[in-house]
């Protein structure tokens, strides 16, 4: 029996050992990883540069080009159903014309929303807000627009039941933010979304925006995402101050991006995730 003790004690000082060398070199390799990664990559309305825009074509792009998130814009149709696409009417990115809440979902799903962009893309469709997270969902962040929410009455509780349904609205589930520039419509989104975290937009008109309202937008919200026109370094300061992460939009081209990036915002949202994911800073050059 005392045999066995001292074979036991010996083994277990080994195993401490050997255990503690190990945990210091993951910790190590991960700190490492955490700095490569450490700007987010937002694909706005998919990888939009190199498909077209929010189709599975370009979502699928976006996670090819390892962005970390893809964004989506979500409206509502004539039947009530969530739908993704970015204007208002259907007339600009596909073969259709209207208002996207006077088509029936079955009008819109017949719409070509790709050969605008280029013929290989043919086909595409307008996908459906379900379809994107069902086909996303744990491959890629998502960060989802409610898109002019003020003229779909209810879209925030219909896309907190689509995600409430899948198990998406629980804290560190799945990659989800919600944004818009409807700041209303945020705070009511909340309330159904307590854990998920949520962004601002903001456009050039908040090129003033002052302290205070930085606090209240952080009373409910996580990111103020601003035009990237309006970035400087103290509002990017001010906005760390009352620990908002902040993710302009929309890098368009390499300039931009390394601009932001130097400027030491959070994330990026762009039409070239290439643009952030190849930096030669973040690359450890
Ligand atoms: O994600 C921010 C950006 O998408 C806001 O502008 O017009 O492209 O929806 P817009
Ligand atoms: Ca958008």
């Amino acid at each position: 029996m005392k045999r066995f003790f001292s074979i036991f004690f010996i083994m277990s000082i080994l195993t401490t050992s050997f255990a503690v060398p190990t945990y210091a070199n993951e910790k190590d390799d991960s700190i490492t990883k955490q700095g490569q990664q450490q700007m987010i990559n937002v694909a706005h309305r998919g990888a939009s540069a190199h498909a077209p825009e929010n189709t599975m074509a370009a979502f699928q792009k976006g996670v090819d080009m390892k962005s970390d998130y893809i964004e989506i814009d979500v409206q509502m149709t004539k039947d009530g159903e969530l739908v993704v696409i970015h204007d208002t009417t259907v007339d600009r990115t596909t073969n259709g014309t209207g208002p996207v809440g006077d088509l029936t979902l079955e009008e819109i799903r017949r719409l070509d929303a790709g050969s605008w962009f280029s013929e290989e893309f043919t086909g595409e469709k307008i996908p459906a807000f379900e379809e994107v997270l069902d086909a996303f969902r744990g491959k890629v962040g998502i960060l989802i627009e409610l898109k002019s929410p003020e003229l779909y009455p209810g879209i925030e509780e219909q896309v907190a039941e689509a995600l409430k349904e899948r198990n998406m609205n629980l804290p560190n589930n799945e990659k989800i933010i919600i944004q818009s520039f409807n700041h209303d419509s945020m705070k009511r989104s909340k309330a159904f979304l307590q854990a998920i975290p949520h962004g601002v937009l903001a456009g050039m008109s908040w090129s003033d925006v002052t302290d205070e309202q930085l606090a209240a937008f952080a009373t409910y919200a996580d990111y103020f995402n601003p035009n990237q026109n309006i970035v400087t370094p103290d509002l990017i300061d001010r906005v760390h101050a009352v620990d908002m992460q902040i993710m302009p939009y929309t890098s368009r081209s390499q300039e931009q991006a390394d601009r932001l990036f130097h400027l030491g915002v959070d994330g990026i949202i762009t039409d070239y995730p290439e643009h952030v994911y190849d930096h030669p800073v973040k690359k450890g050059a």
